[in-house]
């Protein structure tokens, strides 16, 4: 009998350094290997998945929304909403750092045909008059203008530093977009760290918005998956664009079960990682050479400034000889996130290496 190909399955998350690259990075729990190990499957392109079909009816009460729909990314997430949405040759609203401009490849315009409106925001919060203007409609202006449809607000903002939309200034946007016959998609993300931020209820930040795309594999500690939620007849449209992009999966329950346990036992434990995030931005902006706006340090994220004409890429490879990992953001600029596998020690241990450099 041959020695087993995965020895270490079953084992908790060890490491000796500390990885602050991205929330991405975490690794399933020995708990949630034991879910999703014991998870009943089966084919859901069939519809068949008892945990799928679990975890779409808990993503969709959780935010207060009919229904939802599991897909394998975020990207995707985010693709599939904006191809339900609009028409090629519509028109997008939206933040010029957000992740759907930025970091999905062009795929609103490869996939969608839609062209994108940007607006200019303050650590990625735009402003609801912002938006009022950036909306063009093909009526009206004799065929000149693409047709403005879709508003799509990124809470928390990743580039903007893990900031989080004021109720108020959601709801605003809302029924701007309303009036302006648009829809209003959630890339949510990371819109339970707003949650755990704000103490606001997840259903009632969306109230007013028509999709929502939320992602298991970031703070929530999950390997793989994103929902996107809607009501009924949006996600029974969705469902074809998903299969289109060819996003349907099989005995997915497996992925699925990580996700409803990452619902249950991973969006409070959030508060930890904000905390520590906070603990490293406060401690590093006193330093010399490094200046972090703490206003945006609002979740389990922290942008650092490099103030001396240092560059990102000497000051991650210092950090990393130290066993910290960052990431450079700009030639003047570093991230680090806060998830799971970052504990207090760890915090000191990078706050250390910071000085030491
Ligand atoms: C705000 C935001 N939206 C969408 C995504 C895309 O998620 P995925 O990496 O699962 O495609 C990310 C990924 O980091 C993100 O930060």
């Amino acid at each position: 009998m041959s020695e087993s190909a995965f020895p270490e399955a079953m084992r908790e998350y060890s490491s000796d350094r500390v990885d602050l690259r991205s929330d991405t990075v975490t690794q399933p729990t020995a708990a949630m290997r034991e879910a999703i190990a014991g998870a009943p499957v089966g084919d859901d392109v069939l519809g068949d998945d008892p945990m799928v079909n679990m975890l779409q009816e808990r993503a969709a009460a959780l935010l207060g929304k009919e229904a939802a729909l599991f897909v394998p990314s975020g990207t995707m997430s985010n693709a599939v909403a904006i191809r339900t949405h609009t028409n090629p040759g519509d028109e997008i609203v939206t933040e010029t750092t957000s992740h759907i401009y930025v970091y999905e490849g062009g795929g609103y315009a490869a996939l969608s045909g839609c062209s994108i409106a940007l607006v200019d925001a303050h650590h990625g919060i735009m402003v609801p008059a912002d938006v009022e203007s950036a909306i063009r409609k093909a009526e009206g202006s004799l065929s000149h203008y693409p047709n403005g449809t879709l508003v799509c607000i990124e809470n928390t903002s990743n580039r903007g530093g893990g900031t989080c939309y004021e109720l108020s200034t959601i709801d605003e946007i809302c029924q701007i977009a309303k009036r302006a016959d648009c829809k209003v998609h959630m890339d949510g993300a990371r819109l339970f760290n707003a949650v755990v931020a704000t103490g606001i209820d997840a259903s009632r930040i969306v109230q007013d918005c028509d999709s929502i795309s939320i992602c298991l594999s970031k703070g929530l500690g999950a390997p793989v998956g994103s929902l996107l939620v809607g009501d009924s007849d949006f996600i029974a449209e969705a469902h074809r664009w998903r299969k289109m992009f060819g996003g349907g999966m099989r005995q997915a329950g497996i992925l699925a079960a990580a996700g409803l346990y990452a619902l249950e036992h991973n969006i409070e434990r959030q508060a930890e990682d904000h905390a520590r995030a906070r603990r490293l931005a406060e401690a590093v902006n006193e330093m010399d050479g490094f200046s972090v706006n703490l206003e945006a340090v609002q979740t389990n994220m922290c942008y650092i400034s490099l103030t001396t004409g240092q560059s990102a890429d000497d000051v991650v490879a210092a950090l990393a000889e130290r066993g910290v990992d960052l990431l450079e953001v700009g030639p003047n600029t570093l991230r680090a996130v806060c998830h799971l596998h970052v504990e207090d020690d760890d915090i000191e241990r990078a706050i250390t290496a910071f000085s030491d450099i």
